[in-house]
């Protein structure tokens, strides 16, 4: 049988997706278009770009030959019809909202949210007569109850940051398309490589490449994925060229190509990695609950392993202790880095109230589960014994904090300045 036809597997085109070295002098490497401008060959020419009738490269914040590359290999790892980058993951997603929305439009969003994105929404898009409505989102039924005749977007994470709650991509999309609505899945905690949102019948799929696809800790990028071409050219035109500019640079863009080569080397490590440290958190006398896709004990395992490949590097969980023992694990933490951020080589810890999701009120957080003693993990590349051991000592310290107090090595003390980080956001 000939294997000519065979679509190349995701790995392959994560490497090679439309670029042939035969076309530029033998380069391995894709060359960087540095150029903010491109030389038309006569007015016509440039008029025919700007109406859109010419596809010719005219000014890189609409498109450039490096971040075109990109975006046709993202299109091509997550079966989108068309991809836009941007320089952030905020880039991608408030461009992709300001092209799809109007005043008196309404934005059903699950109740957790990025930080930032939930601000976007509740104290931007707000003062711009769009109408944003919190539901829970665990349950499809939930959608289907909420959802109006101005319901123009459903948007979601899946999980979402930082509480690990995961949406039936499926079904939601389902009971979203039949009441008129697009949607739009933030998959920037499982890559392409972990669940293919558009394949599940979503319309756009957002990332923050600063995370996973880029996967260094060393630019920030971001990207929107779209099963219709139409609307692709319309965020394009319209949320990048005007409403946002976010353009990204060529650099970051190639950075990112060199992060895809390695993608589903890194992610199946992460996952690996994720799944032995959430085992451990599980079993350990100190936590109260984790929050990870593969534990048997997660409420949505079943649907985890139905819509993601395998359960991704992002841990959350609490200790019994609460807020005062999560800041204490943390303090004492040597080898795990405290830093927002994730999908970095370096493992990573976090707490949400105070860092990612303050601008929440406490209030806000309460109503949208995020409690106040949540830690995030994210699950680097290092050793699995060095980070399991780091993990350990530091579960070992907050246990003692909340069993005798006077003997833990960090004490009740430094939870102070983070009562008064909480009280702030308020
Ligand atoms: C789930 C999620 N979406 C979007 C963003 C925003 O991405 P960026 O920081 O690249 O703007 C983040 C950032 O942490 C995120 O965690």
């Amino acid at each position: 049988m000939s294997q000519a036809a065979k679509t190349p597997g995701f790995s392959t085109r994560a490497i090679h997706h439309g670029y042939n070295p035969a076309d530029h002098h033998g380069a391995l490497v894709p060359p960087i278009y540095t150029s903010a401008t491109f030389a038309f060959p006569d007015v016509a020419y440039g008029a025919r770009c700007f109406t859109g009738e010419e596809a010719g490269y005219f000014y890189t914040r609409i498109a450039n030959p490096t971040l075109a590359l990109l975006e046709s290999r993202l299109a091509s790892l997550e079966q989108g019809a068309g991809a836009v980058v941007f320089g952030s993951g905020m880039g991608a997603i408030t461009a992709t909202l300001w092209s799809m929305l109007e005043p008196g439009d309404e934005v059903l969003a699950d109740l957790t949210l990025y930080g930032c994105t939930f601000a976007f929404m509740t104290h931007g898009l707000t003062r711009f007569g769009v109408t944003i409505r919190h539901v829970d989102m665990t349950d499809p039924d939930h959608v289907a109850q909420a959802m109006g005749p101005k319901t123009r977007v459903v948007y979601f994470e899946s999980p979402a940051n930082p509480n690990m709650r995961l949406v039936d991509i499926e079904a939601v999309s389902a009971i979203a398309h039949q009441g008129g609505a697009k949607v739009v899945v933030d998959n920037t905690y499982c890559t392409p490589y972990l669940q293919q949102p558009l394949v599940l019948g979503a319309d756009v799929s957002v990332h923050s490449m600063t995370k996973y696809l880029g996967g260094h800790g060393d630019l920030t990028a971001g990207a929107a994925i779209f099963a219709d071409a139409e609307l692709a050219q319309r965020v394009r035109l319209f949320g990048l060229k005007d409403m946002t500019g976010a353009v990204m640079s060529a650099q970051d863009a190639q950075l990112v190509m060199r992060g895809l080569k390695t993608l589903t080397l890194r992610m199946d490590r992460h996952c690996q990695s994720a799944q032995t440290v959430a085992e451990l958190l599980h079993a350990h006398p100190a936590t109260a609950v984790v929050h990870f896709p593969g534990l048997p004990s997660f409420a949505q395992h079943a649907l985890a392993k139905r819509q993601m490949r395998q359960f991704g590097g992002m841990i959350a969980f609490e200790l019994k202790g609460g807020l005062q023992a999560g800041i204490c694990f943390m303090d004492a933490l040597q080898l795990v880095t405290r830093a927002v951020s994730l999908g970095d080589a370096e493992t990573l810890a976090q707490h949400p109230a105070s860092m990612t999701h303050s601008t929440y009120t406490p209030e806000e957080r309460a109503a949208h589960g995020i409690s106040d003693g949540l830690v995030r993990l994210s699950i680097g590349l290092e050793d699995i014994d060095d980070v399991l051991a780091d993990i350990a000592q530091a579960l070992d310290q907050a246990q003692a904090m909340v069993s005798q107090p006077s003997q833990a090595k960090t004490g009740v003390q430094c939870s102070a300045p983070i009562q008064e980080a909480l009280a702030v956001a308020a």
